[in-house]
């Protein structure tokens, strides 16, 4: 729960529990950072490195770091353009991962709020997710089954979405891709 909200002239910070933090775009000293918060957070360095190549690709759509008062990054979250059909209507986020020592004070929830209605203002029709229901409902995320849509990944019930406008998502449902990146993730 966010508990004050004000301007420094960074930007939007956010008092988030007992962590002062700043929820930002990402820029480009933040890189190396962001790629230690994904390493710290997966048993693997795949999503490290699955958001570096997604950046290299062009592929990263919005990437948004929280940042301590001192100007390190302990959160982040990324999106990247999803296709239905064949066509790019849509982004998908992932991955999301906060330092241990700065979970449960609501900061990937401050992430994901801001991240949504940016994805919303920049036009993206529809937004999925791969993660806990119990989780990813409270931001309005609905089983992506209701859509008739499915993933790649076997995901079943934890598969998500979010129509920001109705019709973005094609009728007929259809399989959800992600970015080519995205593919190096299985091996
Ligand atoms: C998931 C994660 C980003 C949450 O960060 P956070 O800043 O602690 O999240 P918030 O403070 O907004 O919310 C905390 C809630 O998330 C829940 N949570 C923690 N890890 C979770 C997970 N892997 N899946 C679902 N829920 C999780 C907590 O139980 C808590 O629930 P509550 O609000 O009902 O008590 C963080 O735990 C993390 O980085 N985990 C490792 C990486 C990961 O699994 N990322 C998600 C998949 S891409």
């Amino acid at each position: 729960m966010i508990l004050a909200e004000f301007h420094d002239g960074l930007g939007v910070v956010a008092l988030v529990g007992r962590v002062k933090v700043q929820v930002r775009s990402e820029e480009f000293a933040d890189q190396g950072m962001i790629h230690a918060v994904h390493v710290a957070s997966f048993p693997t360095k795949r999503e490290a490195d699955l958001v570096d190549t997604l950046r290299v690709a062009g592929n990263l759509s919005i990437s948004l770091v929280a940042v301590d008062e001192c100007g390190a990054v302990v959160g982040h979250v990324a999106f990247s353009p999803v296709t239905v059909a064949g066509a790019t209507a849509g982004v998908g986020m992932a991955p999301v991962a906060v330092l241990a020592e700065c979970r449960c004070q609501g900061i990937a929830a401050e992430l994901i709020r801001r991240g949504l209605a940016l994805c919303q203002e920049a036009g993206h029709g529809f937004v999925v997710v791969l993660g806990d229901p119990a989780y990813y409902s409270r931001f309005g995320f609905a089983p992506a089954a209701d859509w008739s849509l499915s993933d790649e990944y076997g995901g079943g019930s934890a598969f998500q979405a979010i129509e920001f406008k109705p019709g973005s998502i094609p009728a007929t449902g259809g399989v959800v891709r992600y970015a080519p990146e995205f593919a190096a993730l299985g091996d």
